[in-house]
């Protein structure tokens, strides 16, 4: 297996540019199947989930084409594509449950796995269910499967979301646009990269009035066109690269995001004590010499994200006071504190609250990431932990961080991924 052997501790200094975000390139390729013909999207950065989510357009019947380096995905979409978006890829990869939307209202069914519980908490999907319901579609539960049939097509309703789930919005925004008639989404998601959704169907023709606010008005339109569409730079990895900076005493600037995009991260990252600058899609961060600890809050955009929560921990876990993350998002965040407190680190979980003790080391230790987000965050804490840490489930990373050892190194991290042998203990079960 491959880990990520980090020596700290450090200061990460240097440049470093951000690409597409995962969690919008993601239902981009999924629109894509909206529309017959080859839509192109550009600025993809180089991760493990894109192609996961090309393979299952490949399935679906689409003729993906995929560099990498140029950060372009090409996706030729038949007149006719297939409905079923298989158990194996919706495990390896949630996000896939985006399809259901494009597939149901383009083509009258969808059959999607379940995705199944998994490392941050249960994740529903009732208000995807209820949205599509709403507009008329038959949604059933067969064999592992989510089966949704809408054989005269879909018609517009009036949806209130009880909560602005993100998947739920994109699912039946991009419902919506193939739909007769006019969709209300009420309380929708406004992260940006919804925004850069319906940007991308307004592109291809489709009628949508609200961008950005928590009220979607969709007209459903007859088809819609390819297109070509840029991809607005990764927040979360901007983020991470941000709380790098801070918690290490750095000093980072960080090209490719929109710094309005950010504020509530840069407000706290403010208070931390660090010094932030801003330009045009580039943010610089100096660390403070020891953060101030911080208090969160996570909340749905423009509140402070999710997937920042576990740099937030991590901060604090180094800093001059005490600091306290409330999640509010997923209930089940919390396996990463166990593996941060085996470099030391002092954190006490009530409920949705941990109250983090900063003290002035952590210690090197081996830890495994259980998300993308936590493996991240575990790689970090290496940076400022005395010695050696070594980060196993590196694989999780990779669904969300391009060349993040490189970039690492760029930034003069002590960083090196190594092939090591399992130190399972299956052998001791042999007869
Ligand atoms: N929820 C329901 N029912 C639903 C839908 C959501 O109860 O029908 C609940 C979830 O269980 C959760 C909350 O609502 O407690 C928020 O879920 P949401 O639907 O907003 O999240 P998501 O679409 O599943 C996306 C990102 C996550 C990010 C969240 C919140 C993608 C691929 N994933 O997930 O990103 O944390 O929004 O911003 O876009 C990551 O990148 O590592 C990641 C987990």
């Amino acid at each position: 297996m491959e880990i990520f052997r980090v020596k700290g501790p450090c200061r990460l200094k240097g440049d470093v540019t951000v690409r597409g975000a995962k969690n919008s390139v993601l239902k981009l390729m999924a629109a894509a199947l909206l529309a017959e013909g080859t839509s192109r999207i550009t600025n993809v950065p180089e991760i493990l989930d894109v192609r996961i989510m090309g393979e299952l357009l490949r399935r679906l019947g689409c003729e993906i084409a995929y560099d990498p380096e140029a950060g372009v995905v090409e996706i030729g979409v038949p007149e006719a594509p297939g409905i079923q978006a298989d158990y194996e890829l919706v495990r390896a990869m949630r996000a896939s449950i985006c399809v259901l939307g494009p597939l149901t209202t383009r083509m009258g069914a969808a059959h999607v796995a379940l995705p199944g519980g998994d490392a941050i908490g249960s994740r529903g999907l009732d208000m995807h269910q209820a949205g599509l319901e709403h507009m008329g579609a038959l949604v059933h539960l067969d064999h592992g499967y989510f089966i949704a049939e809408a054989n005269e097509g879909l018609r517009g309703a009036e949806i209130y979301l009880e909560f602005p789930s993100v998947g739920a919005t994109e699912n039946i925004l991009m419902a919506a646009t193939l739909a007769e008639g006019r969709t209300v989404i009420d309380n929708a998601a406004r992260e940006p990269e919804i925004v850069d959704l319906c940007e991308m169907l307004l592109a291809m023709g489709a009628r949508i009035e609200g961008v950005g606010t928590s009220t979607l008005v969709v007209d459903g339109v007859a088809s819609l066109s390819p297109v070509e569409h840029a991809v607005v730079g990764d927040r979360i990895v901007a983020g991470t690269w941000a709380f790098g900076a801070a918690l290490t005493g750095g000093d980072v600037t960080i090209h490719g995001v929109d710094p309005l995009t950010m504020e509530a991260p840069l407000e706290k990252l403010r208070q931390a004590g660090a010094t932030i600058e801003r330009g045009e899609k580039l943010i610089r961060v100096q660390g403070p010499e020891r953060p101030h600890s911080i208090r969160v809050s996570t909340l749905p955009y423009p509140g402070f994200a999710t997937d920042l929560q576990p740099f937030v921990i991590t901060l604090d876990a180094v800093s001059d006071g005490i600091g306290m993350l409330t999640e509010n998002l997923f209930e089940a965040r919390w396996r990463f504190v166990n593996e941060l407190s085996r470099l030391g680190a002092q954190v006490t979980i009530d409920g949705s609250h941990a109250l983090v003790t900063g003290v002035e080391t952590l210690s090197g230790a081996p830890v495994e990431s259980s998300d993308i987000r936590a493996g991240a965050a575990l790689v970090l804490a290496g940076l400022v932990a005395q010695g050696t840490t070594e980060v196993s489930g590196i694989d999780h990373i990779d669904r969300g961080y391009e060349h993040f050892a490189a970039k690492l190194s760029g930034l003069g991290a002590d960083i090196e991924r190594v092939e090591v042998a399992d130190p399972g203990l299956e052998g001791l079960l042999a007869p």
